[in-house]
Parts: structure tokens; sequence; C-alpha cells
């Protein structure tokens, strides 16, 4: 007999998605190849944090309006600026071509819910990835504050701002609770 280590044998997926410099802002996330709509593209990973933790860990970033945190549900934030993946790249439009998907942990544990980047129409090759932040601010919109989230997607019917309007209950989105809900 021969022994020696077992190989398992997976399917190599060819790459679907790529960080490139992005007319919008800074890195963004660019599609390689066209992918169809409705495609679970990639999910947004990063270290698990309570929202107090989250809370105090960037009390003192909010002059740059820029955030790798990502509030997965009423007790947590996805913090991928640790253990992030890719998806962290992927910049806010007025128009979207993906949404994040939140999907709800089946046995109740809201660690184990996650966040699925997916395609709303067909994307084209070379085309950048974006869904829409949805971030809403608790306090007053002042003008500082919307210089700060400037949104500049470019798209027609660009409202100017990443932000949402105030809603009466905040769901899951970009950025901690101290971003969407400060007061
Ligand atoms: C998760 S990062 C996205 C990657 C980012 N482009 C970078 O290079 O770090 C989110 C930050 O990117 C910036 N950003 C994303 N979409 C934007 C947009 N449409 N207009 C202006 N800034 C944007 C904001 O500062 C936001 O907080
Ligand atoms: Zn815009």
């Amino acid at each position: 007999m021969i022994a020696g280590p077992i190989f398992t044998l997976r399917p190599i997926m060819p790459k679907r998605i790529a960080m490139r410099r992005s007319p919008i802002h800074g890195n963004g996330v660019f599609a390689l190849t066209d992918i169809p709509a409705g495609t679970e593209i990639i999910e947004y990973l990063g270290r698990l944090l309570t929202h107090a933790q989250a809370d105090r860990l960037y009390a003192n970033t909010g002059d740059t309006g820029h955030t790798f945190l990502f509030t997965l549900n009423d007790r947590y934030v996805i913090d991928a600026n640790v253990d992030g993946n890719i998806a962290r790249w992927i910049n806010h439009s007025c128009a979207p071509n993906c949404r994040a998907s939140h999907e709800e942990n089946t046995s109740g544990d809201p660690r184990k819910d996650r966040v699925v980047i997916e395609s709303l129409r067909k994307l084209r090759e070379g085309e950048e990835l974006t869904y829409d932040y949805g971030i809403v601010l608790a306090e007053r919109l002042t003008p500082r504050l919307k210089a700060i989230w400037a949104c500049r997607c470019g798209k027609k019917g660009c409202t100017g701002t990443i932000l949402k309007p105030k809603r009466k209950k905040q769901g899951v989105g970009k950025g901690s609770r101290q971003q969407r809900e400060r007061s």
C-alpha cells in the first residue's frame, strides 16, 4: 500500500472580480467577466464587533466619512478592517448594479447572519460593482456632514450624498450604530 497525503479536488473557479482604482473613490471592485443578474458574488467578511465595541474603537474617525464597517443586525457590526475581503472595496452608487443582501441565520444566532453582495442585473466585464450603502445618520444633516458624505458615483440622478433620509426604524447597512444613529 502506498501511504501519502490525501488531496481533495476542488473545482477551479475563475476569478470573477478584482480590486482596481475607481473613478468614484479610491479603490473599487470590478467585474472580470460578465456576471448574470441575481448572482451571489461575494460575502462581506470581517471580524464581528458589538455596536458598543465599534463605537469605542472608531469613536474619533467620523471626520472623513470613510468606513469599512457594515451593520449586520441589532447586535453586531462587521468590521472589514480586520479579516476583511475584497468586498470591503465596493463603492456606493445612487444607481447601483448590486445589493447587499442580509441573510438571517436559520437557527436564530445573530453572530451567524451574513451579508452577501448580489448582482441586481447582468454586469458587463469591466463594470465597477456598486451597491446602495443606505447609511442613515440620526443627527441633523449639516453642510459639514453633507460634505463629508458627498457622493461621487457620477450617475444620472445622483443625490449628491451617500446618506439616506432618516427613517423611523434603522436596519442593516454600512457604518456603525454610532455613525448610523448618532444623536
Ligand atoms: C468600504 S469603503 C469603499 C472602498 C473605498 N473606495 C476605498 O478605497 O477605501 C467605503 C468608503 O469609500 C468612500 N466611498 C464609497 N462610495 C463612494 C461614493 N459613491 N462617493 C464618495 N465616496 C465613496 C466613502 O469614504 C466610504 O466610507
Ligand atoms: Zn451618487
